[in-house]
């Protein structure tokens, strides 16, 4: 038997405003995105915002639905929108911001695990890592350098 240790290393902020500039324009649209969420069911608003190599900016919110597994996440909804639209650009960055409509959310919020596999998709196929920012409404805001760091032993195509 061996055992194998896998360590992640994120940077964690104090505040938005210790982040660059453009970071922060980047968290700011996200903040937009998630205020135009579609979440009745989950009361949960989860936007995220997306810069492309090609200087664009693409975003997306939560979109529930009545049958509760139809809905799709912030990040998702945001990566497959990219992916269709500017499907030779390469990501460079993600900004993701999560609010309850019931509680302060003051703690960062990761993406959940299938969005994790969906922006490891397109990390994998431009082969160039994704920055990835995420905080609640307020607070602490965490960088990770890529998304593999935030998903070790993520699956991928060539098991297929
Ligand atoms: N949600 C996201 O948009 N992104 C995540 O990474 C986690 C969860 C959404 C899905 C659902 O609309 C609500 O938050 C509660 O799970």
């Amino acid at each position: 038997m061996k055992e194998v240790k896998i360590e992640t290393t994120l940077e964690v902020y104090d505040a938005i405003n210790e982040l660059p500039k453009a970071i922060q324009d980047l968290m700011n649209t996200a903040i937009e995105a998630r205020e135009h969420a579609y979440a009745p069911y989950s009361k949960f608003n989860v936007g995220a915002s997306i810069l492309l190599d090609n200087n664009e900016v693409v975003i997306g919110s939560n979109q529930e639905n009545a049958c509760f597994p139809s809905g799709l996440c912030a990040e998702r909804t945001a990566i497959f929108y990219a992916g269709a639209k500017f499907p030779e650009a390469k990501i460079l960055k993600m900004a993701i911001t999560a609010s309850s409509q019931n509680q302060v959310t003051d703690k960062p919020i990761p993406p959940c695990g299938a969005c994790r596999q969906s922006i490891a998709e397109y990390e994998i196929k431009q082969d160039q890592p994704i920055e990835i920012y995420f905080m609640g409404a307020q607070g602490k805001v965490v960088k990770s350098n890529s998304l593999a760091n935030l998903l070790p032993l993520l699956f991928e195509s060539s098991v297929l």
